[in-house]
């Protein structure tokens, strides 16, 4: 058996990860805040699937928060053969509406901790000859977003460099770009999703599918359902003044929390 470590493993597509992977017989390492939730997700996917499943509490915007999650991926004596770098969230507002320290803890948990996370990780796969790495971005790596698209498109860059790095070794990273998914993560941000056509949103356990799939093909960038492939096919070739003005206003409208 396997053991596959998810951060923001407690909902949305986190949690689609973990009941897939349990599904398929991995063991598995559970990080978020919330350690009531681990606990309870932890109970059920053992008790459904027969896995082992830690829990692990981290706060990924805080030194402490990332040093655990590290040491336990450090851990040769259990090792992780499988990283999902996911926890994310997103701010309520645009540029300037948005506190600095907001700004920070979004780079602080979608940029520094997949760096170090990764890093951790990837030593000790590489010495074992195997190992993966998915790094969960977004389509909006690809289109001017404010923090949110760029801190994604790091992501991107940053896996797919490090994916050719580690070539040859065993190792593979992934960077996942999924499009609107249903999930907890813009009612936590305060977004109104009004404006996002219905035939826009994806389901979690189906990204989850097909993220699996191109890990497996080899992919080091997986856009999941071919409606956000032809979609950023279409942004490639679009002017990128226009294409600020669509992205800037899908998905941010912004009610109250
Ligand atoms: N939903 C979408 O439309 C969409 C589209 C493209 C990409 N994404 C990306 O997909 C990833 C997962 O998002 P989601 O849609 O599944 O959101 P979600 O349902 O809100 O889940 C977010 C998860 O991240 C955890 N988390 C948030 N901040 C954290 C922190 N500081 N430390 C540790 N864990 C933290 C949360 O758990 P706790 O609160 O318990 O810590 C939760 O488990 C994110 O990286 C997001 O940017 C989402």
């Amino acid at each position: 058996m396997t053991t596959a470590l998810i951060t923001g493993a407690t909902a949305g597509i986190g949690a689609a990860f973990a009941r897939r992977l349990a599904a398929q017989g991995h063991n598995l390492v559970l990080v978020a805040r919330d350690i009531a939730r681990l606990r309870e997700q932890a109970t059920e996917l053992h008790d459904r699937h027969g896995i082992e499943a830690e829990v692990l509490s981290a706060d990924l915007s805080a030194d402490e928060g990332i040093e655990a999650v590290e040491k336990r991926l450090a851990d040769r004596r259990h090792p992780v053969e499988l990283l999902v770098n996911n926890a994310g969230f997103g701010n309520k507002g645009r540029f300037l509406e948005v506190s600095m320290a907001d700004e920070l803890t979004m780079l602080k948990v979608h940029c520094e901790a997949v760096l170090r996370l990764t890093s951790a990780a990837a030593v000790g796969m590489r010495e074992r000859g195997r190992g993966a790495v998915i790094n969960v971005a977004s389509v909006a790596a690809f289109l001017p977003r404010g923090t949110y698209g760029a801190s994604k498109a790091w992501v991107v860059q940053f896996t797919q460099g490090t994916a050719k790095d580690m070539a040859g070794s065993g190792v593979r990273l992934m960077a996942l770009c999924p499009g609107f998914v249903r999930t907890e993560f813009h009612e936590r941000a305060g977004m109104g999703t009004d404006n996002i056509p219905g035939w826009m949103w994806l389901d979690a356990d189906k990204v989850v599918a097909a993220a699996l799939t191109d890990l497996a093909r080899g992919r080091s960038v997986s856009i999941p359902d071919p409606r956000y492939k032809a979609l950023m096919g279409l942004a490639k070739v679009t002017p990128r003044t226009l294409l600020s003005g669509v992205s800037s206003r899908a998905g941010r409208s912004y009610g109250p929390r």
